[in-house]
């Protein structure tokens, strides 16, 4: 069954008292238009926990080009069908008054250094600001033991990572690995605004990153990229970045050496619509 919260005094009292009953909370934020990525961080929450929450709240604070804002897909009873196969979800849907109270001109900026100046960061300058004031935000209203984000967004798993660390925060993060269409391209709720011909096209991404993985341990990072982007470019997909960053620091790899986690990240522009999409190359992502 779903139940739907509106009122952030609405879920700070459930959560209260979710925590005296001494249940385990799973939470999963979310923009909504949810895909079978998102399905698999609901499963995996409800196989763990006693109460999934999940938060469908498009955040106009990461959105760096308004168009975008505007356009991203908002179906919520759509979202509360998909979520009532799965099972008992608690859907918490504010609006923009609950979540910023003050207005959203009043944001404070967190030093992210050098995590929110590369890849995604330096193609949308503010995201990653906006991303996580909006989680702290959420996680003060919702403060889950376990928080389910998925490994699609490497960056923004990075970044929330790192801050729940500074924050010293008890709460437990589970990465989940990314979800697939049948010809590779990963999920994402801008599929949506894909003509069928860019979707089978988009498949390439995810093949032209595993054929990067495949011949990694053999050659410069540099030569990889190299031939990957000529491979793009002979495709006619044009990469915003395509980047081979360490898993934690998300500085740049030259050389593959013992005990590093690597991982390609790459952004595209195909007919209009901007995808991202990441392998990891080596070694082991740690969730904390
Ligand atoms: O990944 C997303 O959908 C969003 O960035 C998040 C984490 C829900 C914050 O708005």
């Amino acid at each position: 069954m779903i139940e739907v919260i509106r009122t952030a005094a609405d879920m700070t009292s459930a959560m209260v008292r979710w925590t005296k009953e001494n249940k385990s909370t799973g939470f999963v934020p979310t923009m909504g238009a949810l895909h079978e990525g998102h399905i698999s961080l609901v499963q995996a929450s409800l196989r763990e926990n006693d109460i999934t929450i999940l938060s469908v709240f498009v955040n106009p604070t990461q959105f760096n080009n308004p168009s975008d804002l505007e356009k991203y897909p908002r179906n919520l009873d759509k979202d509360l069908d998909l979520l009532n196969k799965l099972g008992d979800v608690v859907v918490f849907a504010p609006e923009i008054q609950e979540i910023y109270p003050d207005g959203t001109n009043l944001i404070q900026r967190i030093d992210l250094g050098f995590l929110e100046q590369t890849m995604e960061g330096r193609h949308r300058p503010g995201h990653f600001q906006g991303v996580v004031q909006v989680v702290q935000r959420l996680l003060c209203i919702v403060p889950a033991s376990k928080l389910y984000m998925g490994q699609k967004d490497f960056q923004q798993f990075t970044i929330i990572r790192h801050m729940l660390y500074v924050w010293k925060s008890k709460i437990q993060l589970v990465i989940c690995p990314i979800i697939r269409e049948e010809n590779g391209l990963a999920m994402s709720s801008r599929n949506e605004r894909l003509s069928s011909e860019a979707r089978y096209k988009a498949g390439e991404i995810f093949q032209i990153l595993q054929w990067i993985k495949k011949h990694i341990q053999h050659n410069s990072t540099d030569n990889l990229l190299n031939e990957a982007r000529k491979m793009l470019d002979d495709r006619s997909l044009s990469p915003e970045y395509l980047e081979i960053v360490d898993c934690t620091t998300l500085h740049p790899i030259k050389n593959i050496k013992e005990g590093l986690c690597a991982v390609v990240c790459i952004a595209v522009w195909v007919d209009g619509v901007r995808l991202i999409d990441n392998v990891i190359l080596y070694g082991k992502l740690t969730p904390a």
